[in-house]
């Protein structure tokens, strides 16, 4: 996995230098995909000047179809996902228009016969591990489909190659270790506002399925309205059990910024606070790359010190099988 890892700055690189298809341009978008494929969608939305709204469910939410002028963007690395298929064939009923990105199965073979844009991403990946490739795949299909401010996707590969440095040694490898250090045996809170949410997401799921350790997203402002109350009553059971990073960007809404200090105040009653990571970079795809890409190091190196096979999935593959999708 570090291996891979260490290829986002070059997948950020391919996608911003893809021949894309014109497409007309859209109203909105509906990317439409599952786990570490559903998240570019994610990504694309909080990159996005124009409406752009993420599926991760079966079929199509029902008012897909009064969306303005809209496109489906099917997103599955491998192309068989059932939810993602499902959502594909809602489109095609509705008719609605369609694009995809995958590196092949079904997904591919559809986009191919009906002669819908398809982005070929290279295959032979764990879908997490094609962050960039996905993620800066679908960002294309939403600049051309004229929803982009810009895709931001040659400053998040260079970012991302400072933070991530020679053989894996850089700066973002010393942060990632240190909080590691605090998150070890700690079930992780990512929490975050905005771009910085789908951020903490990623963590949450690159831990999740690398270190295999639970890990849960807690987002601002909403939290404030819930959650605070939460973290009061087990004290010390909690403080020993629960690490919370907080994911930031200097470009927060003041308003939101203003809620981390106090918010941090009341869950440290509860939980341990390992630290704050702020985004760096101009470009929005680049700022929640920078976030982003910690997070990944942060997860290998929790496997490590775990002990666990960071590639290995046993359980989405199981589930997969015992479902007949792969
Ligand atoms: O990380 C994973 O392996 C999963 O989250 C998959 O991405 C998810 O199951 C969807 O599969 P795919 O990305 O092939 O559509």
């Amino acid at each position: 996995m570090e291996s891979m890892i260490q290829t986002l700055p070059t997948q950020y690189r391919w996608a911003a230098e893809l021949e894309v298809t014109e497409m007309p341009p859209a109203g909105s978008a509906l990317v439409c995909g599952m786990g570490g494929s559903g998240i570019s969608g994610d990504v694309a939305a909080a990159a996005a000047k124009g409406p752009v709204f993420v599926h991760k469910d079966f079929g199509l939410p029902a008012w897909a179809p009064s969306l303005p002028t809209p496109i489906v963007i099917a997103a599955s690395y491998s192309g068989n996902t059932e939810e993602t298929l499902s959502a594909v064939e809602a489109a095609r009923s509705a008719g609605l228009p369609i694009a995809a990105v995958s590196s092949g199965g079904r997904l591919s073979e559809l986009a191919t016969d009906e002669g819908w844009p398809l982005i070929s991403v290279p295959g032979g990946l764990q879908p997490r591990a094609a962050f960039g490739y996905l993620a800066g795949s679908v960002v294309r299909l939403i600049e051309a489909a004229g929803l982009a401010y810009e895709t931001g996707l040659d400053e998040a590969a260079s970012i991302t190659a400072t933070l991530l440095g020679e053989g894996l040694q850089g700066p973002g490898r010393r942060l990632a270790d240190d909080l590691a250090e605090e998150l070890a045996g700690r079930i992780a809170v990512l929490m975050g506002s905005g771009r910085t949410a789908v951020a903490a997401y990623r963590w949450k799921t690159q831990i999740n399925e690398n270190a295999k350790s639970p890990a849960f997203v807690s987002v601002l402002p909403e939290a404030d309205h819930n959650e605070v109350e939460g973290w009061t009553t087990l004290g010390t059971a909690l403080r020993r059990t629960v690490g919370v990073v907080m994911l930031r960007d200097d470009s927060e809404p003041p308003r939101v910024a203003a809620r981390f200090q106090p918010t941090s105040l009341l869950l440290g009653g509860g939980a341990t606070i390992v630290g704050e990571v702020w985004a760096q970079g101009t470009s929005r795809l680049a700022r929640l790359a920078s976030l982003a890409v910690v997070g990944d190091l942060v997860s290998l190196r929790l496997a490590r010190m775990a002990g666990v096979d960071p590639v290995a999935v046993d359980a989405i593959q199981q589930l997969k099988q015992t479902l007949g999708e792969s």
